[in-house]
């Protein structure tokens, strides 16, 4: 029998994820580098060229996920830079043949935890929190293990240390600095209760 993983949580599921053989690491796990279809660099792109994280995971602030750039986004150079190297002729077919890059996932949480990059971002998290040095790496690897016991720990200590919010950058990018300064600051208070993580 095969069960939905990302069956609604309830108590039940303990037995269900167990007996169904849903792994709790799903694809992604510490230490987890797969070979990409194009030897893009971190350590290029990100390290030496400094291009900022969001200038290709553009969704990282605002939504759930924080996305692989289209092959547009790296066309915006490579129509020019480089053009002749082999693994820039292999991103150029995948556009003119009008196929997606296949990226192969790093991170993958299980179906049935719930994470948003939205509201850790914007609580003023670094990507390198999570990710490790992701701008010195030629592959990208999973640094942390991503288990539960590993959000937990972030989100107690969070609470502990009662960390504010940074201001929020709408508030900011509309130049209303006065009230941004005169608000008060926002405690962080990640989540420790199950259906948080298990909606
Ligand atoms: C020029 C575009 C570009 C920039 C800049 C960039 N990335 Fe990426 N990133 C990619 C692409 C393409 C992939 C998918 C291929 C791969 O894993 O290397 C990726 C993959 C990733 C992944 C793994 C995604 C998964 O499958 O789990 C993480 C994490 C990541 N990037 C973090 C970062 C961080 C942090 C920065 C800034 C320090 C950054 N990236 C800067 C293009 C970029
Ligand atoms: C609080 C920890 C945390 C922070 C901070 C964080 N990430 Fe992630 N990231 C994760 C987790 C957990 C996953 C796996 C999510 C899943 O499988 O649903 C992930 C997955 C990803 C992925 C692949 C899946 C996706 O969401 O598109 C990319 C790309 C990525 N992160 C980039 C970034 C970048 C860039 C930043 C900084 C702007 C960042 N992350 C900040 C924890 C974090
Ligand atoms: C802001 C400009 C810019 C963007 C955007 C960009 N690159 Fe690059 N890329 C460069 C530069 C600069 C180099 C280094 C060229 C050199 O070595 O002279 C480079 C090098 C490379 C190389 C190595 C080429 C070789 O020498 O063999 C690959 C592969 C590559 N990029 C893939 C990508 C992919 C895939 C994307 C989109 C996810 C992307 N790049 C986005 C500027 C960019
Ligand atoms: C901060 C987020 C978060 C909270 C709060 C949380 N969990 Fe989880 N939980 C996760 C993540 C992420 C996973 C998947 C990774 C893993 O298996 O460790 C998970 C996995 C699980 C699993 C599957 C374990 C396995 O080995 O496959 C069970 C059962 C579970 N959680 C129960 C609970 C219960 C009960 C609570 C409340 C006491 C709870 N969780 C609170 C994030 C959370
Ligand atoms: C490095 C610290 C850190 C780690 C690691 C971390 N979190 Fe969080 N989490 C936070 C902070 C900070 C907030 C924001 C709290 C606020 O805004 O009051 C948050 C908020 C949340 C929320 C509530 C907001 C929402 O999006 O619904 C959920 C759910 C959540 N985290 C799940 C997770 C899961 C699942 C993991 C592990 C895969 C995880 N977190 C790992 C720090 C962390």
């Amino acid at each position: 029998m095969n069960r939905d993983c990302s069956a609604p949580f309830v108590a039940l599921a303990f037995a269900a994820v167990a007996a169904a053989g849903c792994p709790g690491k799903l694809g992604g796990q510490q230490g987890h580098a797969p070979v990409q279809p194009i030897a893009f660099s971190h350590a290029v792109h990100a390290g030496l060229y400094e291009i900022d994280c969001q200038y290709c995971h553009a969704g990282a602030e605002r939504s759930r996920h924080a996305g692989v750039p289209a092959a547009g986004v790296c066309l915006n150079c490579h129509s020019k830079v480089k053009t002749d190297a082999p693994e820039i002729r292999k991103l150029t077919a995948f556009v003119t043949s009008d196929q997606p890059v296949p990226w192969m996932k790093v991170h993958r949480l299980p179906d049935f935890a719930f994470f948003s990059h939205a509201s850790h971002v914007s609580a003023g998290l670094a990507c390198q929190g999570c990710h490790g040095q992701v701008q010195q790496m030629t592959r990208v690897e999973q640094q942390e293990t991503m288990t539960m016991g590993w959000c937990l720990r972030c989100h107690r200590e969070v609470r502990d240390e009662e960390r504010d919010a940074p201001p929020p950058l709408a508030t900011l990018a509309m130049n209303r600095m006065d009230t941004v300064t005169k608000a008060p600051a926002r405690h962080l208070q990640p989540p420790t209760d199950c259906s948080a993580c298990h909606r």
